[in-house]
């Protein structure tokens, strides 16, 4: 199958990454991960000390922590996040299995955020707040200065920046000084995607020393295993490969976007690896013809302001190159 239904990387990670893999052995299994030398590659990565720097197993844990976190205080009751809808469904899922509840805001119709509208969403159990920059599913960029304005307007509930598409936006929240300014900012930020370790599961979040603190305590001590933390500063090393991967998924993105328009459907201007289609009606037709063809997409449509909407990743330019041809064909049978 042609995995292009989670956002990965279609063409895997370095090469360098793999070598250095090969060469770890019995002794480096039978011994707990020594994190220094991959903590210290991400902070220098983004150009902050290495305590503004928490290393997670995957975002995905990276945003349990900071849910659990924010939940310890429950003087309100129920403790609540607070996001937008559509939005990725870790934020929920989360919360959810730690005992809370999330409230959601609409976006508007070209998945726009309004700060107002989601600072009037706050209530006493407010505990934290979460945005992704590029939105997931629709891979909207956020101007950083909305962000910057909410977390002004929301202090002194945390607000936590999703950036795992962050690589392909080129837009980042990361910088020490706006961490020192503003406790309640924290960056989640992923290594599954532009560099293509997905499956040894490394992510990062990034805020001032203190704030990561009640996060530190809830990420246990080898939460990333040993081959994760040889692997995490080679991928970052080979920067050249992160960079080709990235312009890969430029390359694929306005492809695809340049055969939807051709063929009437509607699209969300991305900036991230993977490109929000309205297909239309005919969507079960669309995913079960591509699928037919090894070609795996996400159906999105049950989520708000995506009916009739699929997400495809946008990866490898000749894996874009094939896909675009079984979309036409499934797009033209559909409408038979
Ligand atoms: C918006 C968003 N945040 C976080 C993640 C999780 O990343 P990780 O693989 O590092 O757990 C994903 C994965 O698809 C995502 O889309």
């Amino acid at each position: 199958m042609m995995r292009l239904h989670l956002n990965e990387n279609t063409a895997g990670c370095s090469p360098a990454v793999i070598d250095a893999l090969r060469q770890l052995g019995r002794a480096d299994a039978g011994v707990y991960p020594d994190y220094d030398a991959a903590r210290q590659a991400v902070a220098d990565l983004f150009g902050v000390p290495a305590d503004y720097v928490l290393l997670t197993n995957g975002l995905d844990e990276g945003i349990l922590a900071a849910c659990g976190a924010a939940f310890r205080d429950r003087s309100s009751g129920v403790p609540e996040t607070l996001g937008v809808a559509p939005a990725f469904d870790m934020y929920e899922g989360c919360t959810t299995a730690l005992g809370g509840r999330m409230v959601t805001v609409p976006l508007d119709r070209d998945f726009a955020y309004q700060t107002d509208r989601l600072r009037a969403a706050i209530t006493p159990a407010t505990r934290i707040v979460f945005l992704a920059n590029p939105h997931n599913p629709s891979g909207v960029r956020v101007p950083l200065e909305t962000l910057k304005q909410t977390v002004r307007a929301i202090a002194p509930i945390p607000l936590f920046v999703d950036e795992a598409y962050a690589d392909f936006s080129g837009d980042t929240l990361i910088d020490r000084a706006a961490f020192d300014a503003w406790p309640s900012l924290l960056v989640g930020r992923t290594f599954s995607k532009a560099y293509g370790i997905a499956g040894l599961r490394v992510g990062a979040v990034l805020g001032s020393p203190a704030t990561l603190e009640p996060l530190r305590r809830i990420v246990p001590p080898y939460s990333l295993n040993g081959w994760a933390t040889v692997a995490l500063p080679i991928a970052i090393a080979d920067r050249s490969y992160r960079d080709w991967y990235v312009g890969q998924a430029e390359t694929s993105r306005a492809l695809l976007t340049t055969a939807c328009t051709r063929l009437g459907l509607k699209t969300w201007p991305s900036a991230a690896n993977f490109l929000l289609v309205r297909v239309g009606p005919g969507l079960p037709r669309i995913v079960g013809m591509l699928a037919e063809k090894g070609i795996r997409v996400r159906d999105r449509s049950t989520e708000p302001g995506c009916e009739y909407c699929i997400r495809i990743t946008a990866g490898l330019v000749e894996d874009t190159q094939r896909v675009i041809p079984a979309l036409e064909e499934a797009v033209c049978d559909a409408r038979k």
